[in-house]
């Protein structure tokens, strides 16, 4: 029964709007994947429900940021013809998927998950105030995947824990009650640059929080304004100074630190040659800018310029379809809802099969009836 189809599933939690970091990072290469069209369904959903797990104090902000992220996916080219867009809370079945799931896996497995663990670290929850949904949240993600049998799961090296932990789900369900359900393999970013890229101030992650994300839905002018006041290299003073794509530096206390030239590492994940020819003719490609730059003489300011230029020409479009997509709210929910309709149709069967599979379609099954009958016959 295990089926040979390439399916590719993945979402995001609803907690913000995405930024150019979700853009290198995923969004860009779901596009790509959905262009190419080598699956036979492609899924993106909304993960509202796992973002309530712990927002539970702020539901509104994951209300809000529903159609913030659906705005984004569409604007950024995820196209509903061809890709299933979906908001999870909208699909009933995964909590019936999950309920049958919680009995194959034992608590101290779901203590164990490192992803668990760091991030109940970074929300502040003590050992007493760990929601339990917040805690089996990696069961309810291996029902999101397993539910429409995903094959292939684009996502962060973070992710990793919560497949290993979906194939060990699946490999106990189909054990017990033959095989069913599907293993899924993690589909990670090819560019490395890509993974994890840094806030406008150099920090390690683009986050809401420290006020460093460039979000696809900035306008020209916000966009100019943070890449202006990115950092760069606190050595490079003058132009005919040699400039430093990392480093160490120490500051008034005495700490070193070290950095990273965040306007190179933005360029690196964002610029092809091709700019080079319409922004910056001095240079074939972003090699010769680099040596430059190293060498003295090349300023921040041009550097600056040019990368604006680059994050301009992509986000632009972005840009006009977010706005003719604004235009029409009530028509980006019809999306959604008809996103949720198809998604709801693989999950029922999908429902249908496990329930056969464990023998509880009581009613559907006139064998289960009369394999009753006969037992209590023979008494
Ligand atoms: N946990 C993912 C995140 O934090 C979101 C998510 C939920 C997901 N269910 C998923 C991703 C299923 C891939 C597949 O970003």
């Amino acid at each position: 029964m295990e089926s040979k189809k390439k399916i590719i599933l993945t979402g995001d939690r609803p907690t913000g709007k995405l930024h150019i970091g979700h853009y290198v990072g995923s969004l860009r290469r779901r596009v790509e994947l959905q262009n190419e069209g080598d699956y036979d369904k492609m899924y993106v959903f909304i993960a509202d429900a796992q973002a309530l797990t712990d927002n539970i104090d702020n539901p509104e902000k994951v209300r809000q940021n529903v159609i913030e992220v659906a705005l984004d996916y569409l604007s950024a080219g995820l196209d509903p013809e061809k890709c299933t867009i979906f908001i999870q809370s909208q699909i009933p079945e995964l909590c019936e998927l999950s309920f049958y799931f919680m009995d194959l896996v034992s608590v101290s497995r779901l203590q164990r998950n490192p992803t668990v663990k760091t991030e109940i670290q970074m929300r502040g929850f003590g050992g007493e105030s760990i929601p339990v949904g917040f805690f089996t949240y990696p069961i309810s993600q291996a029902a999101d995947i397993t539910l429409f049998k995903a094959t292939t799961v684009p996502a962060g090296e973070d992710q990793e824990p919560m497949l290993e932990q979906s194939r060990e789900i699946v490999r106990r369900f189909n054990h017990i009650y033959g095989p069913t359900l599907v293993e899924p393999q993690i589909m990670l970013p090819t560019n490395q640059v890509c993974c994890r890229l840094p806030g406008t101030d150099g920090k390690a992650k683009m986050s809401k929080s420290l006020g460093n994300c460039i979000y696809l839905s900035d306008t020209a002018k916000e966009l100019k304004k943070k890449v202006n006041s990115m950092f760069t290299d606190p050595l490079h003073l003058n132009i005919e100074d040699p400039g430093h794509l990392s480093g160490t530096y120490t500051d008034e206390q005495g700490v070193e630190h070290e950095y990273q030239n965040t306007v190179f590492i933005y360029l690196d994940a964002f610029c092809e040659d091709s700019d080079f020819e319409q922004f910056l003719p001095e240079y074939k490609n972003l090699d010769e800018m680099k040596a430059h730059y190293m060498r003295g003489g090349l300023g921040d300011g041009t550097c600056k310029k040019f990368l604006y230029n680059v994050l301009n020409s992509r986000l632009e479009p972005i840009r006009q379809r977010r706005a003719e997509l604004e235009k029409d709210i009530p028509a980006v929910y019809d999306i959604l809802r008809r996103g949720c309709e198809r998604a709801r149709e693989a999950a029922i069967e999908t429902m249908d099969e496990v329930r056969r599979a464990m023998k509880i379609n009581y009613f559907d099954d006139a064998d289960l009836i009369k394999e009753q009958a006969l037992r209590f016959k023979k008494k």
